[in-house]
């Protein structure tokens, strides 16, 4: 299935880019209409995954944070967040609730769940050493 509509943008791995990132997808999305809900939801989903880039990716230097977002037909909205920064050893692992490699009291483990309560579905790749790429969807309502 082909996309109707396409945003792609990238922009370095600081801190002042998660509101980027969240103010760029609102105002994409805007003309799919989504609920008030939904797009909370969507934004939070896609803050937590670009402030993972921002936090764990490029832990020596800025590195670039890609964000893209698809719209479908059917009200399927597809959001993917990717870096090139070192990868995650095990996914699995650390998907799983309040696991976190960062500072514990900064950090609670809790991003990966967050994306995944707030989406339909969250799928995450990662090679070590390579990078990271995390694809959100979520199907938004049909308004009457
Ligand atoms: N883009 C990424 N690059 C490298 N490692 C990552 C990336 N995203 C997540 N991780 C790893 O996965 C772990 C879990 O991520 P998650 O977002 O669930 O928790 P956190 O970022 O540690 O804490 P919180 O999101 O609650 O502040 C991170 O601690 C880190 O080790
Ligand atoms: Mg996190």
């Amino acid at each position: 299935m082909k996309a109707y509509n396409l945003m792609k943008i990238s922009f370095y791995s600081r801190s002042v880019n998660e509101g980027f990132a969240r103010g760029a997808l609102a105002a994409f999305l805007a003309q799919a209409d989504p609920t008030v809900p939904e797009l909370a939801d969507m934004k939070t989903a896609v803050s937590e995954a670009v402030t993972n880039c921002i936090v764990h990716a490029y832990p020596r230097q800025v590195g670039l944070v890609y964000l893209t977002a698809a719209l479908y037909e059917d009200g399927l909205v597809k959001i993917t967040v990717t870096d090139r920064g070192v990868g995650i050893p095990d996914v699995e692992k650390a998907m799983q609730p309040m696991f976190t490699t960062g500072n514990p009291e900064e950090r609670a483990g809790l991003g990966f769940a967050v994306m995944q309560s707030f989406m339909d579905k969250v799928r995450v790749t990662s090679t070590p050493g390579k990078g990271t790429r995390v694809v959100m969807s979520k199907t938004l309502s049909t308004k009457q």
